[in-house]
């Protein structure tokens, strides 16, 4: 088995990307020899897999650990976007979405969606100071979960929004016990803050370290 490849044809372009437009970045070929290609920005194709996998109730990671189907299932995509949000997206070679990586100016530590109280979820996000904080978000859909194409894809969408965000300071929130989604930021050089964190609710706070 060879090690994922990641091959740039080009560079991050200016944000904001107008929404329901995809710019592709490149290709990743995987350890098992899938070729997929990298693109910043969702069409409206990548929409409406985005929606249809939130609301995929077999999926139960997607259910249990995220808030997606509140967020893109029965919520607006342009109101999301609208946050300053930055998708990246991973493309099988017959178009479907296989992974998705996003970026965006939010306060530290503050939760997801269906973990905010009702005044918490009144406030608009866009008025609040983040500072240089920025979150990251990520989902591997199937078939494409468990097989390894999350460390190399993340790090290059990492790598690309800090290229856009040079001063960005970068956090993850998991809500749930999530040992994989625990793995992959660890593995990316994030650190548990544990001031923020609490085990009791499995509610935990990684922040990245420039390595
Ligand atoms: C979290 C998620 C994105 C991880 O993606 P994945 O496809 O499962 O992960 P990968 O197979 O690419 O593995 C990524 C890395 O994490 C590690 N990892 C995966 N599962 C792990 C586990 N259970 N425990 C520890 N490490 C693990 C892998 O070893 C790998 O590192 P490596 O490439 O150095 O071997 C995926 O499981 C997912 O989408 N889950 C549902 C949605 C979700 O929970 N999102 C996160 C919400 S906080």
């Amino acid at each position: 088995m060879s090690e994922t490849e990641i091959t740039i044809d080009s560079a991050m372009p200016e944000l904001p990307i107008p929404i329901y437009t995809a710019v592709r970045m490149g290709t990743m070929r995987s350890r098992d020899g899938d070729l997929f290609e990298i693109k910043v920005g969702l069409d409206d194709s990548l929409v409406i897999q985005l929606k249809e996998k939130s609301l995929d109730v077999t999926d139960v990671e997607i259910q249990n650990n995220t808030s997606d189907r509140e967020r893109f299932g029965e919520g607006s995509y342009q109101e999301w976007y609208e946050k300053g949000r930055v998708p990246f997206a991973l493309i099988d070679a017959a178009g479907n979405l296989a992974a998705l990586a996003w970026f965006g100016p939010k306060p530290l530590g503050r939760k997801s969606l269906k973990h905010l109280t009702a005044v918490e979820r009144a406030q608009d996000e866009r008025q609040l100071d983040a500072g240089d904080w920025h979150t990251i978000v990520y989902r591997a859909y199937n078939p494409y979960r468990g097989k390894g194409l999350m460390k190399a894809f993340v790090k290059f969408a990492m790598d690309s929004y800090r290229a856009a965000y040079p001063h960005s300071k970068i956090w993850a929130g998991i809500y749930a016990e999530n040992p994989a989604s625990r793995g992959l930021v660890e593995r990316l050089g994030f650190k548990e803050c544990a001031d923020l964190s609490d085990a009791s609710s499995h509610e935990t706070v990684m922040v990245w370290e420039e390595q």
